[in-house]
C-alpha cells in the first residue's frame, strides 16, 4: 500500500465509537492521509453511528440481527467495495468476521482489543485482567483473521494495573492508549514499509521517513 495515494477507510462499529471518533479527528487534522470513505453499523441506536452522520460522514446501518455471519458479511463487503475502501478498520464492531470477508481485504482489516494480546481474548478483556490478577495489561492493534483477536499483532501498549483499580477505572486508561495506538497503526500500515514473517509484523523501512518521501 503505498501512501502517493488518498487512502480511503471503512469503519465498523456498533456501539459507542470513541476509537471512530478518534481515527475522525486525526483524520480531519491531516495527521492520518487518508479519508473516511464510509462507516458501517449493525446495531440500531449506536452512539458511533449517530456521530458519523453528525460529522457528515456516509454512515450506513446494516442490521446483523437474524442473519447468517457469511449473507450479513457480503452485505457489508459490497458497500466496502462500492465505496473503494482500502483499509478496514474495526472500532468495536462486536462480531467475528466469516473467512469470505477477511479473504476480501487480504491483510488490510485491523481491530483494537482492550488488552495484551493474546492475553484475555474475547469480550470483557479488562474484567479478565483484573479477575486474573495481572499486573500490566494494555491494548493492541492486530491484523483480523477469521479467528477472534488471534491476527498478526501491529502495535502494543501496556498500561498498569493498579491495586485500587476496577474495570471503569482500568477501561478508562487503556482507553486512552487505545484512541493513541490505532491511528498510529493505521498510519504505519498505510505508509508500507513492513512485511510479515509467519505471524510477526515486522518493519522493513522507516515508515515515517516513507511517509514523508510520499511513497
Ligand atoms: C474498545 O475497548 C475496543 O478495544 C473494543 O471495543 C471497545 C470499543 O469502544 N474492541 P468504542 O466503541 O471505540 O468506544
Amino acid at each position: 500500500m503505498s501512501s502517493a495515494q488518498k487512502h480511503r477507510l471503512g469503519i465498523l462499529l456498533s456501539g459507542r465509537g470513541s476509537n471512530f471518533i478518534a481515527i475522525a479527528d486525526n483524520v480531519a487534522a491531516g495527521r492520518i492521509p487518508a479519508e473516511i470513505a464510509v462507516v458501517v453499523c449493525n446495531r440500531p441506536g449506536a452512539p458511533g453511528l449517530e456521530e458519523a452522520q453528525r460529522r457528515g460522514l456516509d454512515a450506513r446501518m446494516i442490521p446483523s440481527k437474524g442473519l447468517e455471519r457469511e449473507q450479513y458479511d457480503r452485505q457489508v463487503v459490497e458497500v466496502l467495495r462500492s465505496k473503494q475502501v482500502d483499509l478496514v478498520c474495526l472500532a468495536g464492531f462486536m462480531r467475528l468476521l466469516s473467512p469470505y470477508f477477511v479473504s476480501q481485504f487480504p491483510n488490510r482489516i485491523l481491530n483494537i482489543h482492550p488488552s495484551l494480546l493474546p492475553a484475555f481474548p474475547g469480550l470483557e478483556a479488562q474484567r479478565q485482567a483484573l479477575e486474573y490478577g495481572v499486573k500490566i495489561t494494555g491494548c493492541s492493534v492486530h491484523f483480523v483473521d477469521e479467528n477472534l483477536d488471534a491476527g498478526p499483532v501491529i502495535i502494543q501498549s501496556s498500561v498498569p494495573v493498579l491495586d485500587d483499580d476496577n474495570v471503569e477505572t482500568l477501561s478508562a486508561r487503556i482507553l486512552e492508549q487505545e484512541h493513541r495506538i490505532y491511528s498510529e497503526a493505521i498510519n504505519l500500515v498505510l505508509a508500507g514499509g513492513w512485511r510479515l514473517e509467519g505471524h510477526r509484523f515486522l518493519r522493513t523501512q522507516d515508515a515515517t521517513l516513507n511517509a514523508a518521501a510520499g511513497r
